[in-house]
């Protein structure tokens, strides 16, 4: 009887024992999930900054690039267009884009690293349809004070080529610049920050 009872407790030791170890393999076994916590190929492929070449990008003419799923602008503008963004400044909601999204290493009004070469992310403020690039001045359907920008076929808002948005418009902000740096005077990095490249 007597050994039945240690036997009984040296078994009740071993089940503990062995869940001990069960537990600890179990903890061990947990570890290698952690690494799936990080994102995935595709997620950082989602997220990653995309390179454009800008080099055949004529003046006037715009790309689209895509950069984590959204639409951007890539615009070379020519010197009138330049030109064109100082006279609506007054039929604008916030030209010196002080309430809206742009890296501070770009030019408040003509919101681009370089003159000529726009940046922006091409969803609307408003409800986030793709504005359409409507770089003509003054056609029918848009008015005498159109001077070249962009048009949200959504409901409407309008904004300028520096992707400004006009006083009283459903968007309440600007057209966000990205962050964006020159690989060269060929390449831009969308993605990556001015300073850090
Ligand atoms: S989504 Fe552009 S005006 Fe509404």
């Amino acid at each position: 009887m007597s050994n039945d009872g240690v036997n009984a407790g040296r078994r009740r030791f071993l089940v503990a024992a062995t869940s001990v170890v069960g537990a600890a393999g179990a903890v061990g076994a947990a570890v290698p999930f952690v690494g799936s916590w990080f994102p995935s190929a595709k997620a950082k492929a989602a997220g990653a900054p995309v390179k454009v070449n800008i080099s055949k990008v004529e003046p006037g003419q715009q790309i689209v690039a895509e950069w984590r799923g959204q639409p951007v602008f890539v615009l070379n503008r020519t010197e009138e267009m330049l030109g064109n963004l100082e006279k609506v400044v007054p039929l604008l909601a916030d030209p010196d884009s002080k309430d809206s999204v742009q890296p501070a290493y770009v030019n408040p009004q003509q919101r681009s690293i370089k003159p000529e070469l726009l940046v922006l992310v091409g969803l609307c403020t408003h409800l986030g349809c793709s504005p359409t690039f409507r770089p003509e001045v003054a056609p029918a359907d848009l008015g005498p004070e159109w001077e070249g920008g962009y048009f949200c076929p959504c409901h409407g808002s309008r904004y300028d080529l520096s992707g400004r948005v006009y006083k009283g418009q459903p968007a309440p902000l600007n057209l966000p610049v990205p962050d964006y740096s020159y690989e060269s005077n060929d390449v831009i990095v969308i993605g990556v920050a001015q300073e850090k490249a």
